[in-house]
C-alpha cells in the first residue's frame, strides 16, 4: 500500500496546515489570486536561459484565446445545479460530475471498480490437461468450448465499440458516462479473459476469432447487434427529434437487453454447467467473473432506458413498445437457433429444450424490466442455479477456488 507518510516533512515555505485552512477571509483570497496571477505571468516571461525552443513554446501560449477553448466544450459554462442534468439532450456542463443527479449510475461505478479481476488470476491448469486429452471431452462438450469462445471473443468487442464510438457522446450525463468508461475497460478485460482461454488451450486463434464470419449461429447474433450500431455511429448522427432520440432507445434496448440481456445467456449456462460438473473449471470461473460484471451492465442498461422514458415519455408510444417488444423475441429467436446449432443432443444434463425455455423465462425477464407485457406467459426457469450464481456474494464460492468478492488494493493512506 502506497503512504504519504514519508513525504509529509514541513516545507519551511508552505504555511502550516491549521484550524483556520479554508476560512481565509474574500479579501485574503482575492490578494493570493492577483500574486498568483502575477506570478504566473513572470513565468511566462522569456528569460536569457530560455531556449529558442522554449521561447517559441511560450510565445504560442501567449496566442491562446481561453475563451474560444472553453467554448467547444459540451454545455453551457454556469455551475451546474442537479436539476438541470437529464439523460439525454441534456445542456448542462458534462465535464462537471457532481452535483449527482442519478446517485444508482455512481453506485454501480463503485461496484464496478471493487468487483476489478484481471484473467491471468485464475488458474487454467487443469484446463489445458484435460484439453490436451483425447479421452478428457466428449465431441459435444468441445463443440460448447469452441462454439461459445468464438462467439464472445468478438461479442465483448462489438459491445465495447458500441459504447465508445456511438453510445458515450449520445449519453448526456457525466455520472452515467463515468460507467460507461467502466463498463468499457470491462469490456476489455473479458475479451481478454477470452483471449487468455484461446491462447492457454492452444486453439487455432484465426479459427476462433473469425467465427463470428463463419459460423452462421454466431455470425446472426453478430449482424444483429451491428445493425443498431451502424445507425447512431455517423458522426453526424444527433439526438434531439423523436425519431434520433427513438433511433439511440432502440440501440440501447438492442445493446443492453438483447446483446448483454439474452445473447450471452446460452453461452454462459453451457459452461458454467460445465464447470458444475468439475470440467474446464478455469474457463467456467472465467465466465463467472464476466457474468457478474454483465449482470451489472444489463441492470445499468436497463435503469438508463427507463430513465430516458420518465424524461421523455413521448418517445415511448404504442409504436417503440411494439418495436421494443419485436427486438427481443427477434433476439430470443436468434439464441434458441444458438441453443439448438451448440447443442444438437443432450449434453452437460442440458438440451435444447430445457434452453429455450430458459430463453423464454429470461425474455419475459427482459420484457417486464423495461415495462413491457411478457410474451411467454407461464414459463419458468430450468436452471434456478444460475440466479443464484449471479447472485453469489462474499460468503459462498462456488467452484470454491478463491473468494468470489474481493476488493483491489492499492488505496492510498493520509494519515
Ligand atoms: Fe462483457
Ligand atoms: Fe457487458
Amino acid at each position: 500500500m502506497l503512504s504519504w507518510d514519508e513525504f509529509d516533512k514541513t516545507d519551511e515555505a508552505e504555511p502550516a496546515k491549521g484550524a483556520n485552512a479554508g476560512h481565509a477571509s474574500e479579501a485574503a483570497m482575492d490578494k493570493l489570486d492577483s500574486a498568483g496571477g502575477a506570478a504566473a505571468l513572470e513565468a511566462r516571461a522569456v528569460s536569457a536561459n530560455d531556449s529558442a525552443a522554449i521561447a517559441r513554446a511560450k510565445a504560442e501560449l501567449d496566442k491562446l484565446d481561453v475563451a474560444e477553448g472553453l467554448a467547444e466544450l459540451e454545455g453551457s459554462a454556469a455551475r451546474v445545479a442537479v436539476d438541470e442534468k437529464r439523460m439525454i439532450n441534456c445542456r448542462a456542463d458534462l465535464n462537471q460530475l457532481v452535483p449527482f443527479k442519478y446517485d444508482w449510475a455512481w453506485q454501480k461505478y463503485l461496484d464496478g471498480c471493487a468487483n476489478h479481476w484481471m484473467p491471468q488470476e485464475v488458474n487454467m491448469t487443469t484446463d489445458i490437461a484435460l484439453w490436451k486429452d483425447p479421452e478428457g471431452l466428449t465431441d459435444d462438450e468441445r463443440r460448447i468450448v469452441l462454439r461459445n469462445l468464438g462467439f464472445f471473443s468478438t461479442a465483448d468487442s462489438l459491445v465495447a465499440n458500441n459504447l465508445v464510438l456511438a453510445v458515450y457522446r449520445l449519453i448526456t450525463n457525466p455520472e452515467c458516462r463515468q460507467y460507461i468508461l467502466r463498463q468499457a475497460f470491462e469490456e476489455a478485460i473479458h475479451t481478454h479473459a477470452y483471449q487468455y482461454c484461446i491462447e492457454s488451450l492452444g486453439m487455432d486463434e484465426g479459427e476462433i476469432f473469425n467465427m463470428y464470419h463463419e459460423i452462421p449461429s454466431v455470425a446472426k447474433k453478430a449482424a444483429w447487434g451491428l445493425k443498431y450500431t451502424r445507425s447512431i455511429s455517423d458522426p453526424k448522427f444527433e439526438t434531439g427529434t423523436v425519431e434520433t432520440d427513438k433511433e439511440l432507445l432502440r440501440n440501447l434496448i438492442a445493446y443492453y437487453c438483447v446483446l448483454e440481456g439474452i445473447f450471452f445467456y446460452c453461452g454462459f449456462t453451457q459452461i458454467l454447467s460445465m464447470g458444475r460438473r468439475n470440467k474446464m473449471t478455469g474457463v467456467a470461473e472465467q465466465f463467472q467473473y464476466i457474468l457478474r460484471d454483465e449482470s451489472m451492465h444489463l441492470n445499468f442498461g436497463i435503469d438508463v432506458i427507463n430513465q430516458i422514458k420518465i424524461e421523455n415519455p413521448h418517445l415511448w408510444d404504442a409504436e417503440m413498445k411494439e418495436e421494443a417488444t419485436q427486438m427481443i423475441l427477434q433476439g430470443t429467436q436468434l439464441e434458441i437457433e444458438y441453443a439448438r446449432d451448440t447443442m444438437p443432443r443432450g449434453v452437460l444434463g442440458m438440451n435444447a429444450a430445457m434452453m429455450e425455455d430458459y430463453l423464454k423465462f429470461i425474455a419475459n425477464r427482459r420484457l417486464s424490466q423495461i415495462g413491457l407485457k411478457e410474451e411467454y406467459p407461464g414459463t419458468t426457469n430450468p436452471f434456478p442455479w444460475m440466479s443464484e450464481i449471479m447472485d453469489l456474494k462474499k460468503e459462498k464460492n462456488f467452484f470454491e477456488t478463491r473468494v468470489i468478492e474481493y476488493q483491489t488494493g492499492g488505496a492510498l493512506s493520509w494519515d
